[in-house]
């Protein structure tokens, strides 16, 4: 049977954290779905076609991780998107009650689909679009944490916009 995981989130922007994720994924699915929240309430910092770029740029190396957006519930896109698993990242106890919560109700809502967590390798445990965000922002440097096309993106953004 071919295993098709969904990997969602907002991205904004992906950080190597994500990446390794993803590395690690591919060892263990056939097909992996990188799959963009389209939800604008969320008020991502970037656009999501510069979010979908990046992340395709950084994938390219991997032939069985192709990029897509949703919106609605997840579970009814993985359906859609004949998966039978959704991959999110555990970096710390924090992450642990959200996920959680998330991943019971989305089994709820569709037990065929299962939740599988997976933790980056330890030196990524602290890094967060959050953080990276306002570490730009405010002028450090971030370089190693997230893929030098999300740094780009960033600075080019909080030039643009100024620091707030
Ligand atoms: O990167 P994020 O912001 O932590 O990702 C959160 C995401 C996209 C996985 C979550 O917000 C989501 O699944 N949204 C889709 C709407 C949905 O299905 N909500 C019910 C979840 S139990």
């Amino acid at each position: 049977m071919q295993v098709t995981a969904v990997y969602p989130g907002s991205f904004d922007p992906i950080t190597n954290g994500h990446l390794d994720i993803i590395s690690r994924g591919v060892r263990l699915f056939d097909r992996i779905i990188v799959a963009l929240l389209r939800n604008e309430d969320k008020a991502p910092l970037l656009p999501l076609s510069e979010r979908i770029e990046i992340v395709r740029s950084v994938v390219s190396r991997y032939p069985s991780v192709t990029v897509d957006s949703f919106d609605g519930l997840l579970v009814d896109y993985a359906r859609a998107r004949g998966a039978q698993a959704i991959v999110r990242g555990l970096r710390a106890l924090s992450d642990f009650e959200y996920e959680f919560q998330m991943a019971l109700m989305n089994r709820r809502l569709e037990p065929g689909v299962e939740t599988v967590f997976m933790m980056p390798s330890e030196g990524y445990s602290y890094v967060s679009s959050h953080l990276v965000k306002e570490v730009v922002r405010l002028g450090g440097d971030v370089t190693g944490l997230v893929p030098v096309e999300a740094i780009e993106r960033l600075k080019a953004r909080y030039a643009s916009t100024g620091p707030g």
